[in-house]
């Protein structure tokens, strides 16, 4: 008899991380997974989503320091924070392990390194350290996080995997200093097209989002470059998803709802 109850409970901390009712992740509701969640776009995306009655795991790359998402988590019962670095690729297969029973609806690869323009930027003065950084965070972690989540992703009812590109995909911000964002954006793209065919016969439906030019980082709106409000950005390409087909898996489009291709 003591035996069984110390196997009972061994069991249950075994099985501990993959308890939510703690954390008030509800199986009964959807799922999102979104990186880059601690400010910009991604945390509109974890307050939209956790007004939406989603269980919302919200990561980012410094839990400790990520005041304003742990403020939401606080208010929120259906929101965690969790750690995910991008350049850490154990570090996700560890949490795709904590969170291995849990169907995920909607995988967002929010999460990006977002900079310039700058001379490292520039073709002649290219700053090759920085190139492969912005290649690991923008193209080879999103495809990392989209294989650790696979499973999950394919036990969801949405089956959702989508990550956020910039200026039209490959064509692009036309001005120079741009180009290891650009470039490695563009990577991302046809890195989800790849992930599109791959996984189209498991029903996952892969979109690469557009959300227009949103003012995450201070910047004043200056004429003719139309930013978009980050709340409508992110309601819009909320709306996006919830309507996405198999058809359009490998689609890129933008935050109202227009086809790029
Ligand atoms: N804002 C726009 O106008 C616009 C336009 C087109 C596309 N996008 C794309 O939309 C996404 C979000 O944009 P945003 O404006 O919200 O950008 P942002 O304000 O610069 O936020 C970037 C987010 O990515 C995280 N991040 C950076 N490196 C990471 C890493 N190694 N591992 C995990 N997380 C990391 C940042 O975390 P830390 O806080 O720890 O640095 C932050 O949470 C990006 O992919 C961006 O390229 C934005």
């Amino acid at each position: 008899m003591n035996f069984l109850k110390v196997l009972v409970a061994v069991c249950a901390l075994l099985l501990a991380p993959l308890s939510f009712a703690d954390d008030g992740v509800d199986g009964a509701r959807p799922t999102v997974l979104i990186t880059g969640a601690n400010r910009g776009i991604g945390i509109e995306f974890a307050k939209q989503y956790a007004e939406l009655g989603w269980n919302v795991i919200a990561t980012c790359r410094n839990p400790a320091g990520a005041d304003e998402l742990n403020e939401l988590a606080a208010a929120n019962n259906n929101v965690v924070v969790e750690r995910l670095d991008l350049l850490d690729h154990e570090g996700i297969d560890a949490l795709a392990e904590q969170y291995r029973e849990q169907p995920v609806d909607v995988l967002l690869n929010n999460a990006g390194l977002m900079r310039g323009p700058d001379r490292g930027q520039m073709v002649g003065t290219i700053d090759y350290d920085e190139f492969d950084r912005f290649y690991k965070i923008n193209a080879i972690g999103p495809l990392k996080v989209s294989e650790a989540f696979y499973k999950n992703v394919k036990a969801s009812d949405l089956k959702i995997m989508a990550a956020l590109t910039t200026g039209k995909g490959n064509r692009g911000i036309p001005v120079p200093g741009f180009s290891l964002y650009k470039t490695s954006k563009a990577a991302l793209d046809a890195i989800q097209k790849e992930i599109a065919i791959r996984w189209k016969r498991q029903g996952i439906k892969v979109v690469t989002l557009l959300p227009g030019r949103v003012l995450t980082h201070g910047e004043t709106d200056a004429p003719g470059q139309n930013a978009v409000d980050v709340e409508d950005s992110i309601s819009g390409m909320i709306e996006v998803l919830d309507a996405l087909t198999i058809e359009q898996t490998g689609w890129t489009i933008q935050w109202d709802g227009e086809l790029i291709e």
